[in-house]
């Protein structure tokens, strides 16, 4: 096991619906530590920014709106194997295959509007903290 970061987004949904408290408390139930914390409105152009991988997908432009559509909550967890168990606390991106437990099967109801986000890898995570946080706010 390594010792891992991560970046978690809570999407505009999981804000608005009131579930700020729910996810953090998921991930410190965990054991996961968090390490920086923000709330933010990405503008169209940061979410293109954040989700250019997805630039060629169908869902890229409803999915960017989406995103920059209101404030997020931006966090670094960290922990042995955070990448893996943070993907596993959210649950498969399409809520309906999600497993019984995860975030998103228990909140989510919508495959773009799916409460959070999280890296899906190593180099994935370095670039995502990087774009939200800088050497400052992290302890
Ligand atoms: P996320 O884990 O943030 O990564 C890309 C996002 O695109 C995904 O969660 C969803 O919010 C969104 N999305 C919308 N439609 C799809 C789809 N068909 N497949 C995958 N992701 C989708």
């Amino acid at each position: 096991m390594a010792m891992e970061q991560t970046l978690s987004l809570i999407k505009p949904d999981g804000v608005a619906r009131g579930l700020i408290g729910e996810v953090i408390g998921r991930f410190e139930r965990a054991g996961l530590k968090i390490k920086a914390m923000k709330m933010v409105q990405l503008s169209k152009t940061q979410a293109q920014k954040f989700y250019a991988v997805h630039e060629n997908r169908p869902f890229y432009d409803s999915l960017t709106t989406f995103m920059s559509s209101g404030p997020i909550v931006a966090m670094i967890l960290e922990g042995e194997d955070a990448i893996l168990r943070n993907r596993d606390l959210m649950g498969d991106t399409n809520y309906q295959k999600a497993a019984p437990g995860t975030i998103r099967a228990d909140f989510a109801r919508d495959i773009e509007a799916n409460i959070v986000h999280g890296s899906d890898g190593a180099d994935t995570a370095r670039t995502e903290i990087a774009f939200f946080f800088n050497e400052l706010e992290k302890y």
